[in-house]
C-alpha cells in the first residue's frame, strides 16, 4: 500500500538498513492464530466463484489453508520455486524508495503483525492477514509476478519525475481493489477486495459502485477512497494484457500528459468510458 500516513523516517530499532525485520514467527499467540484462522476460514468459504482462478490458484500452490499465521521462509520457499518472489517482514508502513526497491528486486513486503479480534471487519493499516493472505497468492502467478516487479521498477522511476501519485492510483485500482472479467463472469484479485469479507460481497454484487473497463491514464487519473467500499471498479480483461500495458508504456511523456488534465473525482464516469455496469451510488448516498 502506498499511503503517507505513519510512514517513519528511519528504520526502527531492530530493523535492517532496508528496514526489514525478523518475523519472529514464535512470538505470535495463540490468540493471534486464531484471529488468522477466524478470518482465513470465512474468506475460504466466501471466495470460490468470486476470486479470480489465478488468486485461488495461489492459495493452493501456496498451501495457505495450513492452519496459523504463515511462517515466511516457508511461504517464500514455495514463491522462490514458482515466481523467484520472497515475503519479508517490515515493522509496518516503509517510505516508497523502500518499497519500491523491495519489489522491484521481488521481495513483497508484509507487515508481520496481526489484527485485534475485535479489529476482524476494519482495519486502515496492512497486518499480515492483509498483506499475505490478501497479497501473496497473486504473487503464484508468474504473469502477475512480473506485473508487480515492473511496478517497482516503474515506481523507481516515478520518484524522480513528480509522479507517484498516478503510479499510486495503478496499485490502488489493480494490486489492491482490482476487478477481471473472466469467461464465467467478473471476478476479484485485488488485495483489498479479496482481504475483506464485506467488500468482496460488495465489489461484485453491490448495485452501489461503477464498474468500468480497465484503461491506463483514465486509472490514473481517478482519486480513490482510503476508508471505506470503492465507488469505482476498474476491471482488466486479463493479467497478460495488464502487464502488457504496464511495459510498453512509456510513463515519462504520459506523466505529463496527466499534469496537464484535472483529477477524476471517485463516482464520476467520463464520456470516453467503457461502463461495464454504472453504479447507483446509493451506498455512498447513504453514508454521506
Ligand atoms: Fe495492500
Amino acid at each position: 500500500m502506498i499511503e503517507d500516513t505513519h510512514v517513519m523516517d528511519a528504520p526502527p530499532e531492530g530493523a535492517g538498513a532496508d528496514w526489514t525485520v525478523p518475523q519472529d514467527w514464535a512470538h505470535y499467540t495463540p490468540q493471534d492464530h486464531a484471529t488468522w484462522n477466524t478470518l482465513f476460514a470465512r474468506q475460504a468459504k466466501l471466495l470460490p466463484g468470486r476470486a479470480s482462478d489465478a488468486y485461488l490458484r495461489g492459495l493452493d500452490v501456496l498451501k495457505l489453508s495450513k492452519p496459523g499465521i504463515p511462517d515466511f521462509e516457508e511461504l517464500s520457499e514455495r514463491l522462490m520455486t514458482l515466481t523467484g518472489w520472497q515475503v519479508v517482514a517490515v515493522p509496518g508502513l516503509v517510505p516508497d524508495d523502500v518499497f519500491f526497491d523491495h519489489m522491484a528486486n521481488r521481495r513483497f513486503v508484509a507487515g508481520n503483525f496481526i489484527r485485534r479480534p475485535d479489529q476482524l471487519d476494519y482495519l486502515q493499516e496492512p497486518d499480515v492477514f492483509h498483506d499475505v493472505f490478501g497479497h501473496v497468492p497473486m504473487l503464484a502467478d508468474p504473469v502477475f509476478a512480473d506485473y508487480l516487479e515492473a511496478y517497482g521498477r516503474g515506481g523507481q522511476r516515478a520518484l524522480g519525475l513528480d509522479a507517484l501519485k498516478y503510479l499510486g492510483r495503478l496499485y490502488w485500482y489493480t494490486v489492491e481493489f482490482g476487478l477481471i472479467a473472466e469467461p464465467e463472469g467478473l471476478r476479484i484479485y485485488g488485495s483489498g477486495i479479496v482481504s475483506s469479507y464485506a467488500e468482496s460481497r460488495f465489489a461484485l454484487d453491490d448495485p452501489s459502485p461503477n464498474r468500468i473497463a480497465f484503461d491506463l491514464a483514465r486509472v490514473m487519473r481517478t482519486e480513490y477512497r482510503i476508508d471505506d467500499f470503492q465507488q469505482n471498479y476498474f476491471v482488466i480483461p486479463s493479467f497478460d494484457e495488464l502487464l502488457r500495458v504496464t511495459v510498453e508504456t512509456d510513463f515519462a511523456p504520459l506523466y505529463e500528459q496527466l499534469k496537464a488534465k484535472p483529477d477524476v473525482p471517485v463516482a464520476e464516469i467520463l464520456p470516453e468510458d467503457e461502463v461495464l455496469t454504472r453504479g447507483t451510488q446509493d451506498y455512498a448516498r447513504a453514508k454521506a
